[in-house]
């Protein structure tokens, strides 16, 4: 990257890691505290695997899958997603959207669908972007990379609560199954698979708060 373009472009920090890892509740934090933009790229995929199981579109259909992709009419509010003007923030939260989301995202056709859209959410002042290969792929030159993970057991008891509280109910056993079958499935995928940059740190959360790993990762920025 030039100096000039440096100087010129919306810094970005990157914040990657498996299912369940904290990224979303963290990465909404550390934007609300530097007033910057944030980039839910699994909400992208989650979103692209909602409208093709509602058109009911075939997963090996990778033509229709891409066009969808592209042509996504969503709307991103604070608090709230909108897919062709209707509220969709719950329904993508579902484990089976997600899993649906998992097996799309493996497709290359479909990543590059997304791309532009969203390298388009570096804005200024800034832009958190949360996903699975942001600081690999999406945005390379990002000013600062983590990758933040925590056990199995960990993240799987963090999913159960957080769809407890959105009144979907599961059972932790299960869970660990589902995250360990999309953990797999994501770093395992020939098109940019779930990893750490070379250049990013790395957080495991396990044994943390919310508040240490936000500590955390606003020291890092500065
Ligand atoms: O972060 P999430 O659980 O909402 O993401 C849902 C799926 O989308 C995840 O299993 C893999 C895929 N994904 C991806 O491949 N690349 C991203 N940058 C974000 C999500």
């Amino acid at each position: 990257m030039s100096q000039l373009e440096n100087i010129s472009t919306p810094p970005v920090i990157t914040i990657d890691g498996p299912a369940g890892s904290g990224k979303g509740t963290i990465a909404k934090q550390v934007a609300q505290q530097l007033g910057w933009h944030i980039l839910d790229s699994g909400a992208l995929y989650r979103l692209t695997a909602l409208a093709a199981l509602q058109s009911n579109i075939a997963i090996d259909d990778i033509a229709t899958l891409s066009h969808i992709a592209e042509n996504l009419d969503v709307v991103f509010k604070p608090d709230s997603i909108y897919l062709e003007g209707k509220e969709v923030t719950l329904a993508i939260r579902q484990e089976a959207c997600g899993n649906i989301a998992s097996k799309i995202a493996a497709i290359a056709e479909v990543r590059a669908a997304l791309l532009q859209r969203q390298r388009n959410f570096q804005q200024a002042p800034g832009l958190i972007a949360d996903g699975r290969d942001m600081g690999t792929v999406v945005f390379p030159n990002a000013s600062t990379k983590i990758y933040l993970t925590a056990t199995v057991e960990e993240r799987a008891k963090r999913r159960l609560n957080q769809l407890k509280q959105n009144k979907i109910s599961a059972s932790l056993p299960h869970l660990i199954k589902e995250i360990q079958t999309r953990d797999a499935r994501d770093m395992n995928r020939q098109s940019a698979p779930l990893k750490a940059a070379d250049d990013a740190l790395i957080i495991d959360s396990s044994d943390m708060s919310i508040e240490q790993v936000v500590k955390s990762v606003l020291q890092v920025c500065q």
